[in-house]
């Protein structure tokens, strides 16, 4: 079961595993917030599962669960400023809801959940590779409920329910639901819609990035890893050393591909508090068959003609259906959402009750 597959990693991690397990039965189980947020695709991704739950986590049944094998859990609000403008559904969401999930994933059987964790727990660091036993530091509500999620799924593992927490860094690259609100595709949307990159910050801050389709086969390896490999659970940095990029440095690999691009840098602004460079050693030596593969420059290229094959030519993207913040706020605003984030539509907000009845 994978949780959030119809978010912007979810199209790419069904993929990869209908790919590896062609015999396994996939199931779906996302709200469906983006529903709507698609880009190039001429299918709804969501084809590529064998079963679709349209459906909230926070009142998950447990019979969903019996005989599932694996959870990959990505379901979450899933960024700092939707975590500030929710903050007690990011606490509710990213953190209650998960560890109830997990709970009731345990008591059903399930034998391995894998958890959409965050470097961002790392918050403001010196300019030392942060690893695993670094202290923690996060200074927002979302990187908080990764923070908590992780400690309280810790007390849950054993040898029959083994956890393996991925400490992603930051995600890049094509989607069948692209964000652009993630530091590399911002950058390539503005080269590509109008020839400009506006660096928010001094563009000094040290951000880790991870391809999305790395991020599928981290997540493969999570759910096969042995046990002997990291214990029953396990925290891990997930990317690699060599794409620990400072801001600027993606904004000139991005006008390296992008010819006559003008890069702007906010050298008036207040310091960027969220910077830290991050280790990826421990990754390597677990996983050594399974370290991130698509390079810089290829990811900035499919992004490129990905925006290219949609038209894409809006210079204020900032404001578009591809922030998630933006849809979120607009769905609640014209009164699809309740101020809880749920469904004001029958079917979608009744699912998992007519379902029980049945
Ligand atoms: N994108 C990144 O840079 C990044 C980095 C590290 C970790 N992560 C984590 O990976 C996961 C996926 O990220 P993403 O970029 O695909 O995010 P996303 O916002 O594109 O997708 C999240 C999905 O979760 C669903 N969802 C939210 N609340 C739900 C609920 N109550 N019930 C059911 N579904 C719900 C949404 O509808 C959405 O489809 C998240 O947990 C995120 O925190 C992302």
């Amino acid at each position: 079961m994978i949780t959030g597959n119809m978010g912007y990693i979810g199209p790419c991690v069904v993929k990869r595993l209908s790919a590896s397990y062609p015999d396994v039965t996939l199931i779906g189980l996302d709200m469906g917030y983006f529903a709507n947020c698609l880009t190039n695709t001429e299918i709804l991704p969501e084809c590529n599962v064998d079963v679709q739950y349209f459906a909230d986590m926070r009142r998950c049944p447990k019979e969903l669960l019996t005989g599932v094998n694996a959870v990959v859990h990505l379901a979450a609000i899933s960024n700092d400023p939707m975590g500030n403008a929710f903050e007690e559904l990011t606490h509710d969401i990213n953190y209650r809801s998960s560890i109830e999930l997990a709970r009731k994933a345990k008591e059903a059987g399930v034998r391995r959940f894998v958890f959409a964790s965050s470097c961002s727990m790392y918050g403001s660091a010196d300019d030392a590779p942060r690893t695993e036993t670094s202290p923690l530091n996060p200074l927002t509500s979302y990187a908080k409920s990764k923070v908590f999620t992780e400690r309280d799924l810790e007390n849950l593992a054993d040898r029959e329910f083994v956890v393996t927490s991925l400490r992603f860094a930051t995600a890049c690259g094509m989607s069948e639901r692209l964000r652009l609100d993630l530091v590399l595709n911002d950058f390539v949307a503005g080269a590509v819609a109008s020839k400009k990159i506006t660096i928010l910050s001094d563009g000094t801050p040290w951000r880790p990035l991870i391809n999305i389709k790395d991020m599928a086969r981290a997540i493969e390896w999570a759910i096969k890893r042995k046990v002997t490999e990291g214990g029953e659970f396990l925290a891990v940095n997930t990317g690699s050393n060599e794409w620990n990029y400072q801001v600027k440095d993606l904004a000139e690999a991005v006008a390296r591909v992008i010819p006559d691009v003008d890069i702007s840098i906010n050298k008036n602004a207040q310091p960027d508090k969220r910077s830290y460079r991050v280790s990826f050693d421990l990754y390597k030596k677990l996983a050594p068959e399974y370290q991130p593969e698509v390079s810089l420059i290829t990811t900035i290229s499919e992004l490129k003609s990905g925006l290219e094959m949609m038209s894409f030519n809006n210079p204020d993207f900032r404001n578009s259906k591809f922030m998630r913040l933006k849809v979120l706020t607009h769905l609640r605003n014209i009164g699809l959402l309740t101020e809880t984030l749920e469904w004001k539509n029958k079917l979608l907000n009744n699912q998992f009750n007519s379902r029980t009845k049945d």
